[in-house]
């Protein structure tokens, strides 16, 4: 029987254990221009020494002012690439994989001068009015998308994983709310992602699996549900993504009311949905810290890996010690061995 600690293979991805660390943003101070530095290659890497299958870089932005804050990581320079390649290799070093989460935040932008979005509607009172991109500054935008994965392949990822959730440009496209647009973008609300996912596909290997994160419902009135998320992510499937995340509104709604559930496990029934219907492997994430509660949703099949965010910021090792817990084997680096004693 499967369970959190078995290997995982798609295409050409082949992850020791069904671990996943999900993109976290740092927001950290010390970034510049969008350029991954110490605090990062020290984050990434700890969580590989600690036994992570899958390593999924923050939200990294096509342009500056597609970042939440001016702290957040670009990939829209070549000037990038060195930085994350280094993070690459070492993760590498410690037998984890690696991807990065392409983004546009749209106009959650929070310290861009004048945000862009598909239409001109704020996130809330306190947040700026976005501009409306023209049709010929989407189709840009695309490009964007495209040149940045192609840095991030260049850089040595194992994957790549776009940025469809959270209420960020691509979602701001998808949502009924947000795309009031008369042009073909909003005649078809997915055809934004459906373009940016066969520009990522162009400059990715072909063996390289693609992964979308999507919002699988939203949370607030007037906002679409999971039958018009399985919807969108079929055509986001027909595309090309090989495998889906999913959360949910999040911690960044779509509007500014709505909560989304809090208890244990709340988006796996929506993982669950997503891969009944599309029959798509599909990456769970949400309060899932628990070892016992991440092991059952691959053992149940809800879901064929378990994202754990806020539970590896508080532990590097998360994985290393839910395999104790859990009496699976797991290879403890050498030093730590003892840490991680086996039955
Ligand atoms: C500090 C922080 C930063 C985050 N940044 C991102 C991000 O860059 N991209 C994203 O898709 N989700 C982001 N998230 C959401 C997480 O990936 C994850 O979906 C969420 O925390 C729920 O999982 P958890 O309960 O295991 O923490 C962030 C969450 C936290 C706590």
């Amino acid at each position: 029987m499967k369970h959190l600690f078995t290997p995982y293979e798609i295409k050409s991805l082949s992850l020791k254990n069904r671990v996943v660390m999900p993109p976290m943003c740092q927001y950290s101070v010390t970034a510049k221009d969008g350029i991954a530095n110490d605090w990062h290659y020290t984050h990434y890497v700890s969580r590989a020494v600690g036994g992570a299958g899958l390593i999924i870089i923050e939200m990294t932005d096509v342009e500056p002012d597609g970042r939440i804050t001016d702290y957040d990581l670009g990939l829209w320079s070549d000037d990038h690439i060195p930085a994350l390649a280094r993070i690459v290799d070492a993760v590498h070093q410690h037998g984890a994989k690696i991807g990065i989460q392409i983004a546009h935040a749209g106009r959650k932008a929070e310290d861009a001068e004048l945000p862009v979005a598909p239409s001109a509607i704020p996130f809330d009172e306190n947040s700026k009015t976005p501009r409306a991109l023209t049709t010929e500054e989407v189709e840009q935008m695309v490009e964007k998308f495209r040149l940045a994965v192609r840095r991030a392949v260049q850089a040595g990822v194992d994957t790549i994983e776009i940025h469809g959730a959270h209420g960020y440009l691509i979602h701001q496209f998808v949502s009924p709310l947000t795309n009031k647009r008369s042009d073909k973008y909003g005649q078809d609300r997915a055809l934004f992602g459906t373009e940016v996912i066969k520009a990522a596909k162009s400059e990715m290997p072909a063996h390289m699996p693609l992964i979308m994160r999507i919002s699988a419902r939203e949370y607030v009135e007037g906002g679409y549900g999971i039958n018009e998320s399985i919807a969108f992510a079929k055509e986001f499937q027909e595309a090309g993504v090989d495998l889906f995340h999913i959360s949910a509104g999040g911690e960044g709604q779509i509007a500014a009311a709505g909560r989304p559930g809090t208890h244990a496990g709340y988006q796996v029934p929506l993982a669950r949905a997503i891969k009944e219907a599309l029959k798509v492997p599909v990456i769970a994430v949400g309060r899932l810290d628990d070892p016992a509660l991440a092991n059952s949703v691959i053992g149940n099949e809800d879901a064929d890996l378990v994202a754990v965010g806020r539970g590896m910021l508080r532990n590097p090792y998360w994985a290393l010690e839910a395999a104790t817990v859990l009496h699976k084997e797991i290879d403890a680096p050498r030093q730590y061995e003892r840490g991680f004693p086996r039955d």
